[in-house]
């Protein structure tokens, strides 16, 4: 039996990396949700709908959202899934600060929302999916098999973007990094539509002093409990 996993959780949590080992390893199909709502962020600053004042032209981006194919590229080179921005790879674009800094508030948008959460259970909809982001097991698959809400405190995660972006080569200050991750946090759990909560159903996974392998091995366990019953 295929089943649904939802893995929903703070930013910089790690979601992403359990998600797509655990893909692998059922071969099932990972989907990163958050690069869902970055790809929108890159193209509402693209069309000027949003710049460094983060003020949001509402309008211009609701009639603007037709225009939006979003879909994932297997990369030959990585092995990983790249996103596709009407027909460009902006896989590295949608992870500059540029993007992270003003993500927060285009997913705010309801409109965003309805039409990103419509894809997600269309991309989901035979089951077999891994899907991580912050209202996969409340609103997008409210009847998902295996939830799981990640947790860390606000500084580890800091640390671990940090490291991400240094070893990427960016210019990254871990001050900024840390208030970036507060704010999304905040943001990210006071809005207005689905805000980011731990669903009743889904298992709490504090990640703060855990390594990558026993994280995955009772993540794995639990999902093969859910495929089992
Ligand atoms: O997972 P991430 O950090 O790449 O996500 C980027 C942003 O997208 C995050 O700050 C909140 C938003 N997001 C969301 O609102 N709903 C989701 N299902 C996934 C991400």
């Amino acid at each position: 039996m295929k089943i649904t996993i939802a893995i929903d959780g703070f930013s910089s949590t790690g979601k992403s990396t359990i998600a797509k080992m655990l893909a692998e390893k059922l071969e099932y199909v990972y989907i990163d949700t958050g690069a869902m709502y970055r790809a929108v962020t890159l193209f509402a600053i693209r069309i000027g709908a949003i710049d460094d004042s983060k003020q949001l032209d509402t309008p211009l981006l609701e009639s603007q959202l037709d225009a939006i194919n979003l879909r994932f590229e297997r990369n030959g080179d990585t092995g990983k899934a790249d996103m596709i921005l009407n027909g460009e790879n902006v896989e590295r674009e949608i992870r500059t600060m540029a993007v992270s800094t003003k993500v927060s508030i285009v997913s705010e948008l309801a409109a965003v929302r309805e039409k990103l959460v419509a894809e997600q259970r269309r991309m989901g909809a035979d089951k077999g999916v891994v899907m991580d982001g912050r209202d996969i097991g409340t609103v997008v698959f409210p009847d998902a098999e295996l939830k799981i809400f990640m947790t860390a405190s606000a500084s580890a995660r800091a640390h671990r973007r940090y490291k991400e972006l240094l070893d990427r080569g960016d210019d990254v200050n871990y001050d900024e990094i840390l208030k970036n991750v507060q704010e999304r946090d905040y943001i990210d759990s006071h809005r207005e539509h689905s805000p980011l909560k731990q669903a009743e159903d889904a298992v709490p996974f504090d990640n703060s002093h855990m390594g990558l392998e026993d994280q995955f091995e009772r993540i794995y366990s639990l999902a093969q409990d859910r495929i089992g019953g």
